[in-house]
């Protein structure tokens, strides 16, 4: 800022908030270690079942002399898969009271011993002849999972300057398919997904969390927690010339402190006061549309069946696994993609052209499952639509809601907020998995037409009610949607809209 030498006269630089080492560092650190579980987690167990399954199998006989049962094995497989989300609802929950007592950022590194604990029980499950150290596990995860998944956007948001918040924002869902990405690496057959491999393969989720743990200390904690909460303006002032690189960020901080004022008027509100305050009903409707239409949308459905498609298509078993990191790169590569449109095209644009296509995928790959016995080249227009709604689905509606969801709370609801939308994203998604294969016996084809439904509704409501938030303050923000709740905001309300709509002006 002070370098005007002489000379050719610098270009201003812009009073916007640039990507600086610190920002950049602090958030790879933290999203590496803390989203990655959940992808990996969500991942590692798909691919290499058969291997863990003949584990469960050899173990119970070593035990009992006898073979395992398929109703057993089918329950202890469930089980498996499915204490994870469940973990993650109860991760959910400790999340509010968690990033209140130690911070945004302390509460990432006590979650961190949720990685590493169970990650040393998997390790060691083959040589302790143990299966249940793999299920309890599970459950472990899944709540190291759950807190994650909450507290690092929180993170990510409040140290993020306005106009990077988006990009920042949607890094939680890139570390999270970059997890899910190396789980697929690794749980090929030739490397990690094999009978000697699997507890490597198991404990691998350790590292990050192990990482995370050496390198997070060194960054600073939200400034806005700082401020906000602690009260430390020193601390706080200090946090936010490190992120920001410059001397100057007395203006940010008094954007805080008038988050804080605001705050103080509201009061803080707890999850049950949040559930009941209408000055914040159609934000706490909206991030419960989000996160349900994210998850009910189907795309873990899509996951788990598309093993399936792939081989109606003619695919050799062998090949599919090689076809799935192919999705996997595709995943990646569009998530990244909207990483760096959320800020151009916004945040509504990504959802509803995301939505679109999911939903468009899932009523083509409808009647190509229908017809593909009549007509066999169909059946690679299946393969398509996987591709097509994966590509859809990781351009909008999973990075995108996590931003919105910090955007739309102030500091007094985001902690209780985070826990409804927490809750209901980890509650759907247990429900995909473990509704989806019953309805898929029930319907067939057509369940995929379910999907389709979904994202119809959930694109007409992010249509109808969200606002753009891009480029906003959280107290710009605020007062949109205290227009929709019918509540006046008492300070001078700057004009934002004249139509009542949720069209924004650009
Ligand atoms: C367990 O292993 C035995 C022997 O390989 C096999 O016959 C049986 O089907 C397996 N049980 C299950 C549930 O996979």
């Amino acid at each position: 800022m002070e370098n005007k030498e002489a000379g050719a006269p610098l270009p201003v630089p812009p009073r916007e908030g640039r990507l600086q080492p610190t920002l950049v560092l602090a958030t790879l650190s933290a999203a590496f270690g803390s989203a990655f579980q959940y992808g990996y987690n969500i991942a590692v167990v798909n691919t290499p079942h058969k291997v863990l399954k003949s584990f469960y199998n050899e173990t119970y006989f070593e035990r009992h002399a006898t073979f395992m049962d398929e109703q057993v094995m089918l329950l202890l497989w469930s089980c498996t898969v499915s204490m994870f989300p469940l973990g993650g609802l109860l991760g959910s929950l400790m999340v509010s009271l968690l990033v209140d007592r130690c911070g945004r950022k302390g509460a990432l590194l006590v979650n961190n011993i949720f990685a590493i604990i169970p990650a040393i029980l998997m390790g060691a499950s083959k040589v302790a002849k143990a299966f249940e150290l793999i299920i309890f596990s599970r459950v472990v995860l899944g709540v190291c999972a759950g807190i994650s998944y909450s507290a690092l956007p929180m993170y990510l948001g409040e140290l993020a300057p306005k106009n990077l918040r988006g990009t920042v924002g949607t890094m939680t869902e890139v570390f999270v398919i970059f997890g899910v990405f190396l789980a697929q690496i690794f749980s090929l057959q030739d490397i990690l997904g094999n009978p000697t491999g699997w507890p490597v393969l198991l404990a691998l989720t350790g590292v990050p969390a192990l990482i995370q743990l050496l390198s997070l200390p060194f960054f600073p904690e939200s400034p806005r927690y700082t401020l906000i909460q602690k009260g430390d303006e020193a601390a706080a002032r200090r946090a936010l010339r490190r992120l920001r690189g410059c001397a100057d960020v007395e203006a940010e901080l008094e954007d805080m402190r008038a988050e804080a004022q605001e705050e103080r008027a509201e009061g803080r509100l707890s999850v049950l006061n949040l559930c009941a305050f209408r000055p914040l009903r159609w934000q706490l409707l909206s991030v419960v549309v989000l996160m349900a239409g994210q998850q009910l949308s189907g795309i873990n459905a899509i996951n788990y069946y598309a093993d399936i498609i792939y081989v109606s298509a003619g695919v050799e078993a062998a090949h599919s696994q090689y076809i799935t990191v192919g999705a996997g790169v595709v995943n990646i590569v569009m998530t990244v993609i909207s990483a760096f449109l959320v800020e151009r095209l916004g945040r509504r644009l990504l959802l509803l052209v995301g939505y679109g296509i999911c939903g468009s995928a899932c009523l083509v790959l409808t009647l190509a499952l229908l017809f593909q016995n009549t007509v066999p080249e169909l059946s690679y227009l299946g393969v398509i639509c996987v591709f097509a709604y994966i590509s859809g689905h990781s351009i909008g509606p999973s990075p995108v809601p996590s931003v919105v969801r910090t955007e739309i709370f102030l500091q007094s609801s985001r902690p209780a907020a985070f826990v409804v939308d927490g809750a209901v994203h980890w509650f759907t998604n247990f429900i995909v998995g473990f509704v989806f294969p019953s309805i898929q016996v029930a319907i067939g084809a057509y369940s995929f037409i379910i999907f389709a439904g979904i994202c119809l509704l959930t694109a007409l409501y992010i249509y109808l009610v969200i606002p753009e938030t891009k480029g906003r303050t959280f107290v710009e923000i605020n007062r949109i949607f205290a227009k929709r709740n019918g509540v006046e905001i008492p300070e001078e309300r700057k004009e934002e809209t004249s139509d009542t709509g949720p069209h924004t002006p650009s």
